[in-house]
């Protein structure tokens, strides 16, 4: 089947439901390494479109996590400016649900996913690259907003980008990323705009992302402007992004240190990175990155996937 963009689709959450085939109009974000095959199992099952976070494109670590999907449909992220032509097509023999695509320019993959017969979705932070993913025939946008964990280079709050995104883009759908918690986060995002949410912080948070429970649970304890944006972790750990993007974590030591001074950590980087790494080894989760939005402030516990997708209507 080839399935060709979604010009003619309109911005409801019904719409949306319809399109990506789902009852609730909630996507997991594809944390890379984080939405496991666990947690969108858990997704799907509960109405929503789980994703797996392929990220930066492991085709074993794809393997195993699609086989914890048990025949579920699930999508597939990946991080455009990390992949080729291959991990897109390797990712597409899973049949996925549907393929998100962020960070980079999507225009030579969403042919391929068409032709397969697959919607894509691709995740955007400004007017700009939300008219440039429409123009390369994606089905879904989404638009993240300056709040939302992870990386990304968003120049708005979610709400704001929701409604400037929309206006641009027409009558295609608009899922709004960053910050979503709970059904009030959900129902300003419809009013200003959005067929539906992304959740990534909030999923972290629960017993089916592929981290440990301390990591969890450090989301959980975070009060806020306990988060910032920065490329500390990317130096640290690796690899570094193109120039303007930034990823949101929870504060840490190596944050507060170096947010200002990044030719100081550049300095040193070796004996920096040999710390970092030490901390990934003894899951220092104070040191270590917890990627995680402002979010964070308003999540109360570790619950289960279901209980978080469930808070939003089914449609
Ligand atoms: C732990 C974590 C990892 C993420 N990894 C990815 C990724 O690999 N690809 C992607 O498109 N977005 C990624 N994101 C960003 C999400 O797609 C989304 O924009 C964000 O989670 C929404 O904001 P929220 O965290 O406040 O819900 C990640 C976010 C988090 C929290």
């Amino acid at each position: 089947m080839t399935v060709r963009s979604g010009g003619s689709v309109g911005s409801t959450p019904e719409q949306l439901c319809d399109l990506l085939g789902i009852q609730r109009p909630v996507l997991s974000a594809p944390m890379a390494k984080i939405a496991g095959g666990r947690l969108a199992a858990a997704v799907a099952d509960a109405g929503g479109l789980g994703i797996v976070g392929a990220g930066y494109g492991d085709p074993r670590w794809l393997a195993a996590e699609m086989a914890e999907t048990e025949g579920r449909r699930v999508g597939i992220g990946l991080i455009t400016w990390a992949v080729d032509r291959v991990a897109v097509e390797t990712a597409l023999q899973y049949g996925p649900a549907a393929m998100w695509l962020a960070f980079g320019d999507p225009t030579p993959y969403v042919p391929v996913a068409h032709d397969a017969g697959v919607r894509v979705v691709c995740q955007v932070g400004t007017v700009p690259e939300a008219r440039a993913a429409a123009a390369a025939g994606a089905d879904v946008l989404v638009a993240q907003g300056t709040e939302a964990g992870g990386h990304g280079r968003p120049v708005l709050p979610a709400v704001e980008a929701v409604a400037a995104i929309t206006r641009a883009v027409g009558d295609l759908p608009v899922v709004a990323a960053g910050g979503i918690v709970d059904r009030p986060d959900y129902d300003l995002a419809v009013a200003a705009g959005a067929a539906g949410v992304a959740l990534g912080t909030v999923l972290y948070a629960t017993d089916e992302a592929a981290d440990s429970l301390a990591a969890k649970e450090r989301i959980v304890d975070a009060g806020e402007g306990e988060t910032v944006r920065s490329v500390i972790y990317d130096l640290l750990r690796g690899p570094e992004w193109p120039p303007g993007y930034t990823g949101r974590s929870l504060r840490s030591a190596f944050t507060d240190r170096w947010a200002d001074r990044l030719d100081g950590l550049r300095g040193d980087l070796d004996a920096h990175r040999l710390r970092y790494q030490r901390a990934v080894e003894c899951d220092d989760v104070s040191l270590r990155v917890v990627w995680a939005g402002e979010g964070a402030a308003a999540i109360d516990r570790v619950c289960s996937a279901a209980e978080v997708v469930q808070r939003f209507p089914k449609v």
